[in-house]
């Protein structure tokens, strides 16, 4: 085995991780199924998830990761001292397989809309002529398909290239540009006539409208935006020195997520109240609301690009993340394999994602278990394998790995108190697996809600 490859700083590593988090979840799916569950008691749910058990997760696959200094797979045996454990890697792996296959679906849907800005084809139509042109942009099979090709592609060169010369260095410019283009797209969507009820409908949670299945999304949410259970986080910090500030980085990383969401949401339902849809208009949501925001407003296709553009890269940030545990699970960290490896990888995603770009198109009809086949991985993904991931490696880490030496790789580069680390523990030992475990049951039986 060769040696692991380093992040070259230490602000790095937190926006590569930090871009892995913030992709589509926060952007494009958080509003659509906050609008869905509940809005404003999804939101809150929502964040109790991120926080009484994202964090700790969080933590638990930086310190296991960092500890491990390995590979996806082969940290749990490692660590566990059995190479038995291994298979919570291989699920991770296999998860991250499917999930990028549909999530380059969606990314290549950025792109035609990208294209379409240069064709003038969002300028001046009407809300449901934005409604029907998102129906027309992703059932076309040929269009979508060569997309998600080309979402596939910039992913395969960059990673091909190795993690920090291909992640860090843009990172470190996008990140603070989306925070700021959403500022921007907030302070605009807020100053729309009606805004306020999207603002109520957001903020002000009506717990009535919460049901198991909702809670499982919330769930699934949660971790999806932090790209939990599936050790992408495990992997990232493996490549950290030990005078990384993990607590630190988890929080900042949390935070950084929390805001993004709560920005989208603020400039989506707004905007929804606004024009007089309905908030649970599903995975259209924002292609459909944002180009009206944008088309109201001077010079409004110019900033609808720039945030296409960041939407584009903040999606990428999490795709690279996803292959790059695959290619070192594979590689094992060798990286005269690296190339080979991602583009047969990445090639084999592409092609398995091309009945999901098809079930909005030409595969509409086909449905198992009442889902598109788009629908059926994501649910699979982000409600069944993430949150089963998740309660695994909580199982694994506070009950494999001896608190002593969790505490002893957590205080190397933080001064993290006994007593808040021991707080974290507690939490991971019987709060993650217990609630997993109660929202699992709750949910189980239910196809949708
Ligand atoms: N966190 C990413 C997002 O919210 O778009 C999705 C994701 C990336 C999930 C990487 C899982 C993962 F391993």
């Amino acid at each position: 085995m060769s040696q692991q490859e380093q992040w070259r700083s230490k602000i790095g590593f937190v926006l590569a991780a930090a871009g892995s988090a913030i992709g589509l979840g926060a952007i494009w799916k958080f509003p659509y199924v906050a609008g869905t569950g509940g809005g404003g008691a999804f939101l809150l749910i929502f964040l109790a998830f991120t926080l009484v058990l994202g964090m700790p997760l969080l933590l638990a696959e930086f310190m296991i990761g960092r500890m491990g200094q390995s590979d996806p797979i082969q940290t749990y045996g490692k660590l566990a001292a059995n190479n038995k454990w291994n298979f919570i890697g291989k699920i991770g792996v296999f998860t991250c397989f499917i999930l990028l296959s549909f999530y380059s679906v969606v990314g290549g849907w950025i792109i035609l809309y990208i294209i379409k800005i240069f064709s003038g084809g969002l300028v001046g139509l009407t809300q449901d002529q934005y409604g029907q042109l998102f129906g027309e942009i992703i059932s076309n099979p040929y269009s979508t398909i060569a997309a998600q090709l080309a979402f596939m592609l910039i992913t395969i060169l960059v990673v091909a290239q190795g993690v920090q010369k291909g992640i860090e260095v843009a990172s470190k410019i996008m990140m603070p540009a989306l925070l700021l283009l959403f500022l921007f797209l907030v302070i605009r969507s807020l100053s729309l006539d009606g805004a306020i009820e999207g603002v109520k409908f957001l903020l002000v949670p009506d717990f009535s409208k919460l049901t198991s299945g909702s809670i499982l999304f919330a769930l699934g949410q949660a971790f999806f935006t932090l790209s939990l259970g599936v050790s992408v986080m495990l992997t990232y910090a493996s490549y950290l020195p030990k005078t990384q500030n993990l607590p630190q980085s988890a929080l900042s990383i949390i935070i950084l997520n929390i805001v993004i969401a709560i920005l989208a949401g603020l400039a989506i339902f707004p905007g929804v109240f606004a024009f007089g849809l309905k908030p649970n208009a599903g995975p259209v949501l924002i292609f459909s609301v944002l180009p009206a925001v944008f088309d109201h407003m001077p010079f409004g296709m110019l900033f609808f690009l720039a945030f296409l553009l960041l939407f584009l890269f903040a999606a990428l940030t999490s795709a690279f993340s996803m292959i790059e545990i695959i290619v070192a699970a594979v590689t094992k960290n060798d990286t005269r394999r690296r190339k080979k490896v991602t583009w047969v990888t990445g090639i084999l995603i592409f092609i398995v994602g091309i009945p999901a770009c098809l079930s909005y198109g030409a595969l509409a009809d086909v449905q198992l278990f009442h889902k598109t086949i788009f629908d059926l991985m994501d649910y699979t993904v982000s409600n069944i394998l993430m949150p089963l991931g998740a309660l695994l490696i909580a199982i694994y880490v506070s009950w494999k790995i001896p608190k002593k030496d969790l505490y002893t790789e957590l205080k190397q580069g933080s001064n993290v108190g006994y007593a808040l680390f021991s707080i974290c523990y507690f939490l991971l030992k019987y709060i993650v697996p217990i609630a997993i475990i109660i929202v699992f049951l709750d949910a189980a039986g239910l196809s949708h809600w």
